[in-house]
């Protein structure tokens, strides 16, 4: 198993599905109800597109469900099986998708970054004031990777409660927190601070985990049932 595949496959419990690839998807393998989506995307969107898809096809096998055409919803969220939650998620040269059966998950979410493509301009759009002063205490070495985590951490978060409540929420309405050792820990919590739809449905924190490789942060939360 490659690194990359490895960190995924620790980010999540036994039940979820995973699987991952570092090259572009090929789009000629997609179903043609996929293909159809595409539209006339450039060839770095087609790539990551069937990349994701190609990884949904093989979670999709892992829970037993073969030859099934993962649409596009019109919120841009693939419209898995009944009875199947799942996320996908693609950066430069890693592409990525989870499912798992909804009788154990109610929603799950996963984001990969590149560290190095978190650079400090973005900060500002993406942290709040608290993060940002967590960030700049850091030592230096730590803080693109922390940087990158907060991104990757709401994005994973977004997914998640998008699965539950198909609602909006800004990257300066919750903050990320990492649990125990930093960053080391590989588990942070999301808090929010505004009143959010997912409060009336889960009550917060909500716990996620994440996992750091070579220039890559992968993140993940679900929501059990
Ligand atoms: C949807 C969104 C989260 C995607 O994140 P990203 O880092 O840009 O891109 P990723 O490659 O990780 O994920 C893209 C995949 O997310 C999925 N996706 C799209 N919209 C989605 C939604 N509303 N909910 C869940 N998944 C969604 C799709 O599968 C997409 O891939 P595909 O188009 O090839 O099928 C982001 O574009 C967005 O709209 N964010 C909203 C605001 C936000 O990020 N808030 C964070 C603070 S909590």
């Amino acid at each position: 198993m490659s690194e990359a595949a490895l960190l995924l496959d620790t980010l999540f419990p036994a039940a979820v599905a995973t699987a991952s690839r570092t090259e572009p998807g090929d789009a000629a393998l997609l179903y043609p109800e996929e293909a159809r989506h595409l539209g006339k995307a450039i060839a770095k969107r087609a790539g990551e597109f069937a990349a994701g898809r190609l990884c949904a096809r093989r979670v999709l096998e892992q829970l037993g469900v073969t030859g099934f055409p993962l649409l596009v919803r019109e919120d841009r969220r693939p419209q898995w099986p009944a009875g199947i939650v799942g996320s996908i998620t693609h950066t430069h040269g890693y592409y990525a998708a989870v499912a798992a059966r909804s009788d154990q998950y109610h929603a799950i979410g996963v984001d990969a970054e590149r560290v190095g493509r978190v650079g400090r301009n973005l900060w500002p759009k993406i942290c709040t004031a608290g993060e940002l002063i967590w960030l700049e205490g850091l030592p230096e070495a730590e803080q693109a990777r922390a940087g990158a985590l907060i991104f990757s951490g709401k994005e994973a978060f977004y997914k998640c409660q998008y699965g539950l409540t198909e609602s909006w929420v800004g990257f300066q309405d919750v903050a990320l927190e990492p649990l125990d050792a930093g960053l080391q820990s590989g588990r942070f919590a999301v808090r929010p601070l505004v009143p959010l739809k997912l409060e009336k449905i889960l009550p917060a924190p909500w716990s996620g985990r994440c996992r750091f490789g070579d220039d890559l942060v992968i993140s993940g939360m679900a929501f059990g049932a």
